[in-house]
């Protein structure tokens, strides 16, 4: 069902007016809504915020190196999703483990993944304003990524018709475009860094730089290097740490490392099927400042 956050006053957002969007979400959400509002944030926390399927795993495990050392051995030795839970998991399935209590408990400093929109976020957010990593991602590259993951999970449906769903906005966290462009105008907040998946595919160690500086480390040439290698696709591919099995047993379709590509929709989707995603984007963005966002 769909979801409008009802208190967003304390959100210091720089959209005139601003009344957020419904977002899609599970019956689970309304149950558990006034217990993530209320969430207790910490200074010291850290959180990497996206819509799904923007690159979310592997920002996670770079600010978690970033932030721990590089220590590769403990990276490796720990799940991602124990290091660095998933906020509101839970609220996807009631037959996922159950999120909340484990960041709740999570020894400090702590980290924090979600995929919730701006207007969601518990109310503490605004007030304590914690170290924020926001990653966003081209649009034709989210759908494919999101197709095939949602194909792991439960999804029965073509490509097709997973996208005639998504640009009809109804799949879990949709609207898109207003989850990006939401993020977007919080760039006055000066606790969020912005990145793009895009960016870190061209040019990782520009990313990385930023990221350090944003969290006041540094590192030699040659301790980046390993941080390098240790990101690469290739060996997060072979990582089980930063892998996810699907809770219903193996996979049958991709890997959740599936291609790690930035224009791999130019192969994947047919002319037909760009130029609707082409379309939705110029119907749902009119402002060419934040078109940008989406090229
Ligand atoms: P693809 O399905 O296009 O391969 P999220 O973590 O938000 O769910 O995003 C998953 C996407 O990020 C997947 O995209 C995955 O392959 C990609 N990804 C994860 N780690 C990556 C890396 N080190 N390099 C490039 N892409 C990576």
């Amino acid at each position: 069902g769909k979801v409008r956050a009802k208190q967003y006053k304390d959100v210091p957002i720089k959209i005139p007016n601003w009344v957020p969007q419904a977002h899609c979400f599970t019956t689970e959400f309304k149950r558990h809504e006034k217990e993530l509002l209320e969430a207790e944030v910490y200074p010291d926390d850290v959180w990497v915020l996206s819509y799904p399927k923007s690159g979310t795993t592997w920002v996670q495990e770079m600010v978690w190196c970033i932030c721990n050392d590089l220590n590769f051995e403990a990276a490796r030795a720990t799940k991602i999703s124990a290091r660095f839970p998933f906020l509101e998991i839970g609220l996807q399935s009631a037959a996922l483990h159950f999120s909340f209590k484990d960041v709740k408990d999570m020894p400090r400093p702590r980290f924090i993944k979600s995929h919730l929109p701006v207007s969601m976020l518990p109310k503490r957010y605004w007030e304590v304003k914690p170290k924020t990593i926001h990653i966003r991602r081209n649009p034709k590259s989210v759908a494919v990524s999101y197709f095939y993951h949602s194909q792991g999970i439960h999804y029965r449906g073509s490509m097709d018709t997973f996208l005639r769903s998504f640009v009809r906005e109804h799949q879990f966290y949709s609207p898109y475009h207003a989850h990006v462009i939401e993020y977007h105008e919080l760039r006055d907040c000066d606790n969020i860094l912005h990145v793009s998946f895009e960016e870190m595919k061209r040019y990782l160690p520009s990313v990385v730089r930023k990221v350090c500086q944003f969290f006041g480390k540094s590192y030699s040439k040659a301790e980046l290097e390993l941080l390098y290698q240790h990101l690469s696709f290739k060996s997060m591919r072979d990582n089980p740490a930063v892998n996810f099995e699907n809770p219903k047993g193996p996979t049958k379709g991709e890997p959740f490392m599936r291609k790690g590509e930035a224009d791999g929709w130019k192969k994947e989707l047919t002319p037909e099927q760009i130029h609707m995603l082409d379309e939705w984007t110029k119907e749902r963005v009119p402002n060419p400042e934040h078109r940008k966002l989406f090229e």
